[in-house]
């Protein structure tokens, strides 16, 4: 691993070169951060569990005709995938309210929204990402008006799908971040779905319990975040009961 080309390291990811031009390694880490990088623990067994539960995602999403990045799970944290160049923004879609909605707009927390709202962030740690409207994204040239529709349409149908997928789990997909990029191949060029999908980017409610089976168990210091990992992917059918040696190592619980 330390032999390959270190290109990007973000806060739970690292990026290295990839064996082909054109490809990456997509490294997942065990570090969550909360705040933009000023609560920051190492959970262990949660970027082994973030690979296999993206993975999982990815893979569908690519049978369904949403393009990624994805093309393979190389081993327990690395995947590879192509080389895009980022589009500088956050996308999330929201169905319930819950988080920076509430503390913005002052709706109670769990409120069904009347239909999915799409949300823009744009992509800059000194700034907090701030939320920017499409006006924003067009007139300084993130993204242009046919890729942002290319990004509304395909976040649609995402969410379609991740909402669909986690409901059969029994599981309620509250809301969730993606991210997208442009894919360069010989002279085209299209919108792909990059980075990845996994209970660090998603709120995910247990429909009978009302319990959080996502990142909030860490931002709110409630504790059993790898648990609650395994959890949704045991119950999306990615892991047995007996792959718990998946997440091998203490268990930080608390
Ligand atoms: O904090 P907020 O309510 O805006 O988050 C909305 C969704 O986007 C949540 O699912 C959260 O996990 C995800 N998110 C993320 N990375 C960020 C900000 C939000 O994955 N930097």
């Amino acid at each position: 691993m330390s032999r390959r080309r270190r290109l990007y390291e973000g806060k739970a990811k690292v990026l290295y070169e990839g064996p082909e031009p054109g490809t990456l390694v997509q490294h997942f880490k065990d570090d969550a951060t909360a705040g933009n990088g000023e609560k920051h623990e190492v959970i262990d067994g949660k970027g082994v569990l973030n690979n296999r539960i993206s993975e999982f995602i990815f893979t569908h999403l690519n049978e369904l005709g949403i393009p990624t990045h994805f093309i393979k799970r190389m081993n327990m944290r690395e995947q590879l995938i192509r080389e895009v160049e980022i589009i500088p923004l956050e996308v999330v879609v929201r169905n319930v309210a819950a988080g920076s909605i509430c503390k913005r707009l002052g709706v109670e927390s769990g409120t069904r929204l009347p239909r999915s709202i799409i949300e823009f962030y744009y992509k800059d740690d000194k700034l907090n990402d701030p939320i920017v409207a499409e006006e924003h994204i067009t007139a300084f040239g993130w993204a242009n008006p046919q890729e942002l529709d290319d990004i509304m349409s395909m976040a649609v149908r995402i969410n379609d799908f991740l909402c669909g997928l986690f409901m059969s789990a029994g599981i309620q997909l509250i809301d969730f971040k993606i991210e997208f990029g442009r894919l360069y191949e010989e002279d085209t060029m299209r919108i792909v779905l990059a980075d990845e999908i996994s209970p660090d980017s998603c709120r995910l409610w247990d429909i009978k319990t009302q319990n959080k089976l996502d990142k909030d168990r860490f931002r709110q210091d409630l504790g059993g975040l790898v648990d609650a990992y395994r959890e949704v992917a045991q119950r999306l059918g990615i892991l047995s009961e007996a792959d718990n040696a998946l997440a091998t190592g203490p268990r930080l619980v608390k």
